[in-house]
């Protein structure tokens, strides 16, 4: 789990900006690290190295970290690998735990754990962000379709570690948007034109 908190703490955000020459994500747009405010302020290649690199520690983190501990590696603990590596994320050690809001960090542990509901989460996502051009939207969207799935879907059901998990996530990715939720309040929360997203 350690070594899942430290895989997760390094951010696609800041190692794409260092390996451009220095892009300074906080400093434009939402200020935030993540692969939306990369394609807001950045571009589109800029924005999926951020999305790749965030997305993969989730897989990482949930798949193979928990193979370390041999004949321990249960499902349980790869729930809490994949949680660690969110928390790292989002609470970085040595980013004086000033991270981004883990929503691809989250998205890679739901692809690699909850194959089944891995889709319903992402088709909640893409649709709303189609609709409104609001990620944080479309990302309260995806979590409520994630928990609505595990708990009336899913074989593992709401008490479990896959539900322990995806409730968890969902309150950290609340909690996280506080700032997006204050804009969205205001209207003064940024959009995507839906002529941009779908590359027009
Ligand atoms: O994953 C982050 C997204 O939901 C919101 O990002 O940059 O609009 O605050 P941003």
């Amino acid at each position: 789990m350690l070594a899942a908190y430290a895989l997760g703490s390094l951010m696609g955000g800041l190692i794409v900006a260092r390996l451009k020459g220095g892009v300074n994500l906080r400093a434009s747009g939402s200020g935030n690290i993540g692969a939306t405010n990369a394609l807001r302020t950045q571009g589109k290649a800029f924005a999926l190295a951020v999305l790749v690199i965030d997305v993969a520690k989730g897989v990482v983190a949930a798949l193979l970290l928990p193979r370390l501990a041999g004949a321990a590696a249960t499902p349980e603990l790869a729930y809490a690998c994949g949680a660690a590596a969110v928390l790292g994320h989002c609470y970085p050690l040595w980013h004086r735990f000033q991270g981004g809001k883990g929503v691809a960090t989250v998205a890679g542990v739901f692809a690699a754990l909850l194959p089944a509901s891995f889709p319903w989460m992402l088709l909640a996502f893409v649709l709303v962000v189609l609709l409104t051009g609001t990620v944080s939207l479309a990302t309260l969207a995806a979590s409520a379709a994630a928990l609505l799935h595990v708990a009336c879907f899913s074989e593992q059901g709401l008490f479990s570690g896959a539900g322990a998990f995806t409730a968890a996530m969902a309150l950290l990715v609340l909690v996280k948007h506080r700032a997006n939720w204050a804009r969205l309040r205001a209207g003064t929360e940024p959009r995507f034109e839906r002529a941009r997203l779908l590359g027009r």
